[in-house]
């Protein structure tokens, strides 16, 4: 046989792929009275991960980490200074449209709600601008709305909704034109203990029984050990540990990596009165 090629397919089927990526930002040092002098930021560092399609990762890291700066990566949002990000295997700045047509984002201090309104009318909206099929749309609602619990409040104001409520209604809008990939930038970034678990265990269903693929970030111990599957962790832009809750505990035994891990325990314990 005459050149046979031998190719490892496996990136081109990935959903996320970072190959040795780095990504800095330029800071104004403080206190340069003359000229200003600028600092620079490794927000990351060589960093690799693959997601395969159906896995969820949680992305873990203390505050400052680089893990939103991942997040604007995959989405097109900033462009690595080295390496490359490819969304189901293609360029996301060069194919933004058709990679977010497959993807859901969701920033957790953001809300794709309409304040001043129904939280009917932007579900309606997305319908018509994502120009979503009715019967598919007619499908997902009653799938969401399950899961989500939207009954109670789809006739409220978004602005009336509580922390939980509106979180619960802005996954199962990012979820809406049915992504097959959904990254979450700290969703349960200040849920009580049960709305968090709530929340968990609906992300656990979407992933199981829906198919879809996640990547959640988080800095709270808590949300990980409920997530837990495959746990990727990073620090000053680095992965740092890749593999399972429990293993992560395992090592948290060795030296340095103990001080990470109790940076997330600091972030994470509610302080004292
Ligand atoms: N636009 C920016 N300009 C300058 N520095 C930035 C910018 N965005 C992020 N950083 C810095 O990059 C590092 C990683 O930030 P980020 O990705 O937001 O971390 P995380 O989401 O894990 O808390 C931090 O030191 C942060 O201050
Ligand atoms: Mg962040």
């Amino acid at each position: 046989m005459q050149g046979m090629v031998v190719r490892d397919t496996r990136a081109w089927d990935s959903v996320i792929e970072l190959q040795d990526v780095s990504k800095y930002f330029r800071r104004l040092k403080r206190g340069g009275l003359f000229h200003r002098e600028y600092e620079q930021i490794h927000a990351l560092s060589h960093v690799d991960l693959t997601v395969e399609k159906g896995e969820f990762v949680a992305y873990a890291g203390p505050n400052g980490a680089g893990k939103s700066t991942t997040f604007k990566l995959l989405c097109g949002m900033l462009a690595p200074n080295e390496g490359a990000a490819r969304l189901f295997g293609t360029d996301p700045i060069k194919n933004r449209i058709p990679v977010m047509r497959r993807t859901g984002v969701l920033f957790g201090n953001r809300s794709e709600l309409w304040w001043d309104q129904p939280v009917r009318a932007s579900f309606d909206w997305k319908r018509v601008v994502w120009d979503i099929p009715r019967a598919d749309y007619d499908a997902r609602m009653a799938r969401l709305t399950a899961e989500f619990r939207l009954d109670g409040f789809m006739d409220a104001f978004a602005r009336e909704l509580s922390l939980g409520q509106r979180m619960r209604a802005n996954l199962a809008l990012a979820l809406l034109h049915g992504p097959e990939l959904v990254l979450l930038d700290e969703p349960t970034l200040g849920l009580d203990v049960l709305a968090k678990r709530e929340l968990i265990q609906s992300l656990k269903r979407v992933n199981r029984e829906d198919g879809v693929t996640l990547l959640v970030t988080s800095h709270d111990m808590d949300d990980l050990r409920d997530m837990a599957q495959r746990l990727v962790l990073l620090h000053e832009g680095r992965v740092r540990y890749d593999g399972s809750f429990d293993g992560l505990l395992a090592h948290a035994d060795k030296g340095d990596f103990e001080a990470i891990i109790a940076r997330m325990y600091e972030a994470w314990q509610p302080e004292e009165a």
